[in-house]
């Protein structure tokens, strides 16, 4: 299984996960870029109302056909109890490209369930797994042994697929 971990990341925590899945699983990974800043409180807002009104912000080009791979898996910090709106311009520009997909999330407590109804529909495709973490879990380092059962679920499924 050939896969390759894309994420979109503002704070780092996001990041911190998606570089430990790639290294367990020895694969290729791609961060999403914006072209505006977010810093600073105007950032926050736009960030908001961009997750909530499902808008698609402009990202910077990305470096990885996904077609080369048989799993995407992809992640996203929740933002507005939806995924962030970057990851949307992304799945939206390469749900073609994509073969089987996974996903991820870190949030403070909760919206995971919305981000991956709404990651499913605009990927065109339902995931073999899917993984939410709180920035809790992670910091008191409980997300290793979450991340091995995701990883675990997406080989397990993507045999049966
Ligand atoms: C604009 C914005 C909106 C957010 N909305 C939510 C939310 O709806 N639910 C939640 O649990 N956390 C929310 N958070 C917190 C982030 O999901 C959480 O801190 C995440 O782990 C950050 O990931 P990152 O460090 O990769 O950017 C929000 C954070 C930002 C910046």
């Amino acid at each position: 299984m050939k896969a390759l971990v894309v994420f979109y990341s503002k704070t780092g925590l996001t990041k911190e996960v998606a570089v430990h899945i790639s290294e367990e699983l020895n694969c290729d990974i791609e961060e999403i870029f914006d072209v505006k800043s977010r810093k600073g409180i105007l950032g926050y807002i736009r960030s908001v109302i961009e997750s909530a009104f499902k808008k698609m912000p402009e990202i910077k080009k990305t470096e990885i056909n996904p077609e080369e791979y048989d799993v995407v898996i992809m992640g996203t910090p929740v933002w507005a109890e939806n995924m962030a709106s970057p990851i949307r311009t992304y799945l939206f520009n390469n749900n073609e490209k994509m073969d089987k997909v996974a996903f991820f999330c870190t949030m403070l407590g909760s919206g995971n369930k919305r981000a991956f109804l709404e990651m499913e529909r605009v990927s065109e495709s339902e995931p073999l797994a899917c993984l939410a973490l709180t920035s809790k879990e992670i910091k008191q380092e409980k997300h290793i042994k979450k991340v091995k059962e995701f990883i675990n679920k997406i080989k397990k499924n993507y045999k049966k697929s």
